[in-house]
């Protein structure tokens, strides 16, 4: 039997451990918050998946060394910020080689590296690890969905695309379709970059802006996205698919969007950190803002829906002004 290990209890990572339990893998998952397992094996539910049971046979330790010994996959699905730290924690626990998968979206402010490429650099760190093989997972991808068993398609992106497959065998079911891609860069920067236009098209309807505006928005940041993207050396193809346009779909319209609640309530007046506060999870558009803007700078690339949104976030364009700001550019071919 496959044996899968989680870190972090969020929502994300519960409605995987779920997803990955009832079909037939021995998963157990440790959290940095010892009262959220004491939670969750005392309840076997989410407070923020309402409805979903936790199957009997899933297992729960507060013991990083327990957590990674003796299992043929860890899967790293705590929010961005903490997965510097908790793989500088997990890293001496870890088998060179042991295959690997993140789930966290985002770019770290300071190294600019995605979030597998955190992952590898805390193993390297560790002598012996020579062998790291840190696959991306991600797509249009809502917990509250695959909690649910709705259909729900991902992709598994790797540098050596055997290790992609593996990770394909290990979660695909007949729920839960996973495509593989070796360009793990662009599939990454997708899920990173997405919040942020969530984040503006959160703003827009904040204001009451309608359909088109959203369209619109989704569009041209998938045209941000892409052209970062390209600077950065990664495959076009990759913005066109699942991690990049799917997710931006689904992040710019869906009602289980953090990043777009916070955005409209930031469109409604709120500040940035008033609107973290009232969504009460994680908003990875916030924390992804800085290094798009440093990104941005970096490869020389116009990102202008990022910077309207960076302006708002710091308090130096009104919302209601941002609209003029963005259509008052030099006009353009599309
Ligand atoms: N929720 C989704 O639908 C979804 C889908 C795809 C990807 N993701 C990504 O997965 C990641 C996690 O998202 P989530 O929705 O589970 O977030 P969440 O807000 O539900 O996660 C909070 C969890 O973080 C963990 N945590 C808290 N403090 C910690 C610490 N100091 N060190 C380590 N872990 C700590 C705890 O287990 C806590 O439950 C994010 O990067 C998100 O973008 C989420």
């Amino acid at each position: 039997m496959t044996k899968v290990g989680v870190l972090g209890a969020g929502t994300w990572g519960i409605a995987l451990a779920r997803m990955l339990a009832v079909n037939g893998k021995d998963v157990t998952v440790w959290s940095a918050l010892p009262e959220e397992l004491k939670n969750l094996r005392a309840t076997r539910r989410h407070p923020n998946l309402p409805g979903m049971e936790l199957p009997e046979s899933m297992h729960y330790t507060a013991d990083l060394a327990e957590l990674c010994v003796n299992k043929d996959l860890l899967l790293f699905a705590v929010p961005s910020v903490f997965v510097r730290s908790t793989a500088k924690k997990a890293a001496q626990y870890i088998v060179d080689g042991q295959l690997i998968v993140d789930v966290a979206k985002g770019m770290e402010e300071k190294t600019l590296m995605s979030m597998s490429e955190v992952i590898e650099d805390e193993l390297k760190n560790v002598p012996g690890h020579e062998h790291c093989r840190v696959v991306a997972l991600s797509g249009p991808t809502h917990a509250e969905e695959v909690a649910r068993d709705l259909p729900t398609l991902i992709v598994a992106a790797a540098k050596a695309e055997q290790d992609a497959k593996e990770v394909q065998k290990i979660f695909n079911n007949q729920n839960f379709r996973v495509y593989t891609n070796t360009d793990r860069l662009g599939t990454e920067l997708g899920g990173a970059i997405k919040n942020v236009i969530a984040l503006s098209v959160g703003i827009a309807m904040g204001l009451g802006y309608g359909d088109n505006a959203k369209a619109a928005l989704i569009t041209r940041g998938n045209a941000e996205l892409s052209r970062l993207g390209m600077a950065m050396g990664c495959r076009a193809e990759t913005f066109a698919g699942l991690s990049g346009m799917g997710d931006l779909i689904v992040t710019c319209t869906s009602m289980h969007s953090r990043n777009l609640h916070a955005g409209m309530l930031i469109g409604h007046g709120m500040s940035a950190e008033d609107a973290k506060a009232e969504v009460g999870q994680v908003v990875e558009g916030i924390n992804a803002l800085p290094a798009a803007k440093r990104l941005e700078k970096k490869y020389k690339v116009e990102m202008p829906i990022v910077d309207v949104v960076d302006a708002i976030l710091s308090g130096k364009l009104a919302a209601r002004d941002a609209v003029a700001s963005l259509m008052g550019r030099n006009l353009k071919k599309e």
